[in-house]
């Protein structure tokens, strides 16, 4: 297994190209098992998950091209021609999802297109216990018979194929808004999601499925309102740039007391964490191709609630840790959205982080110094973080585990190095 090796103590100067987003790329891979033409989707992420889904699709009997031209003549990113002219297979099985929960995607637009799905229960993961229940009831108020047996989510559409229906949300999920509403697309009638996800990347998805001939109003609202059709036809799309990344380079240069242009990032994506960072003592401008980050290295503590978006993103909320781990003063940091979120704690104490605990909120009061040491995370977000942290650490940190961090960070090593990192990626041995 690769490992990462960061001296650190160098500021981070140079720009870096946001690449598309891994999680709006996944249900938009998903979307093309609604129609039987080809959705080309341009700008994909290299990531380790978006080969897992493609291994999935193909499953299901979609082919996949690869096109060196991007749809639009647009942007450079991966692009992939996927074509689901016949589902031949209605079953997604444990041995892929356990290997990423996004695979639970496939279950509505099967179930719309097929009238028959079969997905194996993801189960829980290293930030939660992450049930699927919003997904279900939801499918369950458009006509659908779902059972749990020995695993897996066995789910039915009436005769007719799922009915439309008003759907209140008990909570927001991202995925669960992705679902119904890729089924609704397909569904007889009218459907409502009320309290749906507002994330940009379910507004990607959306948008996307309006360009395969969806009808749907209120796109980046709570309120998603969708009018059923018989089929969709292709499309071509762009993935939006991954606010997620431009979070997390942002946080480097912010921690490294360096300047970091994030070439296509979308500052109006990242309000609530850039605010912080501007509390925290950063200074952020546009650019003529997206957005600017300069900090002195001195970072004043800010405390931060993740919330649903617009709010602060629970996906940046271990690499902020990071950040406050060494800032001035103590800051309070609190989870929200997944009750586990907190595993890059311990690692980042054996750094020499001061950091508590109580339930959902961690008090990290701001140390003068990290010191290397030998980490591991168990999930892409805290690996990162750690990366972050060893950025800023005395001596040689070696982030262990590194296939998380491949999972959501294309070739971290390479770009952190271009940016001026002393980093490298060493095999076992
Ligand atoms: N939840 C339920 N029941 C459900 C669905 C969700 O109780 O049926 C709970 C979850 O357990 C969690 C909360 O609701 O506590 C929010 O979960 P959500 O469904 O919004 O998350 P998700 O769709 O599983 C996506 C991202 C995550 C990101 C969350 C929140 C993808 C592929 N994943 O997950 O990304 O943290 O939204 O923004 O889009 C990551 O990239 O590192 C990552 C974990």
């Amino acid at each position: 297994m690769d490992k990462i090796r960061i001296r650190g103590g160098k500021a981070l100067h140079g720009e870096v190209e946001i690449h598309g987003a891994k999680n709006a790329a996944l249900p938009l891979m998903a979307a093309c098992l609604l129609t039987d033409q080809t959705l080309m989707l341009g700008n994909l992420p290299h990531l380790a998950d978006i080969t897992t889904l493609v291994h999935l699709l193909g499953q299901h009997g979609v082919t996949i091209s690869m096109n060196g031209g991007a749809p639009n003549g647009g942007h450079r990113g991966r692009v992939l021609g996927l074509r689901a002219a016949r589902i031949t297979r209605t079953i997604a099985p444990y041995d892929i999802v356990r290997k990423m929960r996004a695979s639970v995607l496939v279950l509505g637009p099967l179930l719309a297109r097929e009238g028959t799905a079969t997905v194996s229960l993801p189960g829980g993961c290293a930030i939660g216990t992450r049930p699927i229940d919003l997904h279900l009831l939801a499918l369950e108020r458009m006509g659908a018979k779902i059972e749990l047996k020995g695993g897996y989510v066995h789910a039915l559409a009436p005769k007719g194929g799922l009915e439309g229906a008003e759907i209140r949300f008990s909570s927001v999920s991202v995925g669960a808004t992705e679902n119904i509403l890729m089924a609704a697309t397909l569904a007889k009638g009218e459907t409502v999601l009320h309290n749906a996800a507002r994330e940009p990347e379910v507004s990607d998805l959306a948008h996307c499925l309006v360009a395969m001939g969806a009808e749907i109003e209120g796109i980046g609202s709570d309120t998603l309102r969708i009018r059923g059709r018989d089929r969709l036809h292709g499309a071509e799309y762009n993935v939006l740039p991954d606010r997620i990344e431009a979070g997390t380079y942002a946080f480097a240069a912010a921690v490294t007391g360096g300047r970091i242009e994030l070439v296509n990032g979308r500052p109006e994506h990242l309000d609530a964490a850039l605010e912080v960072m501007t509390q925290a003592g950063v200074t952020i401008e546009p650019t003529a191709r997206g957005f600017m980050v300069k900090s002195n290295g001195r970072l004043r503590s800010v405390d931060v609630t993740t919330q649903p978006y617009p709010g602060f993103p629970t996906d940046l909320q271990a690499q902020f840790m990071a950040l406050m781990a060494v800032a001035d003063g103590a800051s309070m940091i609190t989870e929200t959205i997944f009750e586990n979120r907190f595993m890059h704690v311990p690692e980042l104490m054996r750094m020499g982080a001061d950091i508590t605990v109580r339930g959902n909120t961690a008090l990290v009061r701001g140390v003068p110094a990290l010191h290397a040491a030998p980490v591991m995370a168990t999930d892409l977000r805290a690996s990162v973080s750690l990366v972050l942290a060893a950025l800023v650490a005395d001596g040689e940190t070696t982030v262990n585990r590194v296939y998380h961090l491949d999972r959501g960070y294309e070739r971290i090593e390479e770009r952190l190095a271009a940016l001026g990192a002393e980093i490298e990626r060493v095999g076992d041995t």
